[in-house]
């Protein structure tokens, strides 16, 4: 073959490649959590006293990673969540205050008898509070504990040694998240992960669990501020799930200020290692999600991407969207159309 031909040959399977690529961006679902105080939110037709709610830095982390999300709304019955299970390539829990709800017992019971089947994947990650439900959901029973002393701090990850790994199982060092000696060595000297949690769990407390040991490893952990030891970063073994006790979508979006001050809301590192580390690991989902093997995203004016919800200004999180509760789905077959930035203006 002419070297001319090969580089024909080279230029039409890179299009036929980046036009499969563009057909499959993958969606991810995001699970909201009930505004109550958050903001008092009267948009709309949506109901302000029932409403739920997701914070847009988790959306544009998404974003970074290369997919697009649709909303869950915290309160769905299992007929909404099968539905939108059908819709998604992946699963995102997002940080915040909220109790267990049982729209994620059903996701979760659904994505296991995906990812149980031989060659099957279905992603999911947790953020802090996202990664506390991980817990309690591989463990099957309650497993969090209370009263550690890391709200609105800023510290590098510990990462287990081999020695520690060959004498506790529980932790690896064989970690998927942070996979070079480059990105271990600077997440161990840098100020970046972010932490605002009270609940947590400790190593110690993990390796009592035996459900818990055979779905996760734990690939890092810190000290609270009165020494307390707690798990930061937990991997499953067989399974494309992830979770992590800080915060990696607050160094790239978030940059909320105190009231009337230039005093930031939070110790946020924003430098270019924290930028790195955001976009690391939101790289790494994206690709969990490309190799997600169910979801299709059929039903679009059912279920309109986050970004087409309104947007509120808030505090803690710079800026939220309003999601309305489950039952809004109930009575509209078809809803995008009324919302903010619907698919036809969008096209238009
Ligand atoms: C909003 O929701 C509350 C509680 O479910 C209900 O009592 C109220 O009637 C609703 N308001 C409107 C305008 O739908
Ligand atoms: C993609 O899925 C296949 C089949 O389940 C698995 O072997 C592979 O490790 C996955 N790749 C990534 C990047 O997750
Ligand atoms: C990280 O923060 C701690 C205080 O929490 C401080 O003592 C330490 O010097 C900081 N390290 C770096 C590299 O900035
Ligand atoms: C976080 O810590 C900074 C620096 O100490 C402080 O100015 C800010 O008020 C704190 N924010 C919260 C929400 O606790």
């Amino acid at each position: 073959m002419s070297s001319h031909n090969q580089f024909i040959l080279l230029l039409s399977s890179l299009l036929i490649i980046s036009c499969l690529a563009s057909s499959s961006t993958p969606v991810i679902g995001i699970l909201s959590q009930p505004l109550r105080t958050h903001v008092t939110a009267s948009e709309n037709d949506i109901n302000s006293t029932d409403s739920n709610y997701i914070a847009a830095s988790y959306v544009k982390w998404v974003e970074l990673s290369g997919a697009r999300s649709i909303p869950i709304p915290y309160d769905a019955d299992d007929e909404l969540i099968h539905e939108i299970f059908s819709q998604i390539n992946g699963l995102l829990l997002p940080g915040g205050a909220a109790t267990l709800p049982s729209s994620l017992r059903t996701l979760w019971k659904l994505a296991m008898n995906v990812n149980q089947q031989p060659n099957q994947n279905f992603p999911i990650w947790g953020t802090c509070l996202g990664f506390e439900f991980m817990l309690e959901l591989a463990a099957e029973e309650h497993v969090l504990q209370t009263g550690f002393n890391s709200n609105n701090v800023t510290w590098p990850l510990i990462f287990p040694t081999d020695q520690e790994q060959s004498t506790q199982e529980y932790y690896s060092t064989q970690s998927k998240l942070y996979p070079t000696p480059e990105l271990k060595h600077m997440l161990s000297l840098k100020n970046i992960t972010f932490n605002f949690h009270q609940n947590g769990i400790e190593p110690e407390t993990f390796a009592k669990h035996e459900k818990l040991q055979k779905f996760f490893k734990i690939t890092s952990y810190n000290y609270d501020l009165n020494g307390r030891p707690f798990v930061s970063s937990i991997e499953s073994i067989q399974y494309p799930i992830y979770g992590v006790q800080y915060h990696p979508e607050k160094n790239a979006f978030e940059y909320g200020l105190q009231p009337g001050t230039s005093r930031p809301y939070e110790v946020i590192s924003h430098t270019r290692e924290a930028l790195f580390l955001s976009f690391h690991l939101a790289s790494f989902f994206g690709e969990l999600m490309r190799n997600s093997t169910v979801g299709e995203y059929t039903l679009v004016d059912r279920h309109p991407m986050v970004i087409q919800y309104p947007l509120k200004i808030a505090l803690n999180f710079e800026e939220m969207y309003v999601i309305p509760s489950a039952k809004y789905w109930k009575k509209e077959k078809e809803f995008g159309k009324n919302l903010r930035g619907s698919q036809e203006s969008m096209l238009s």
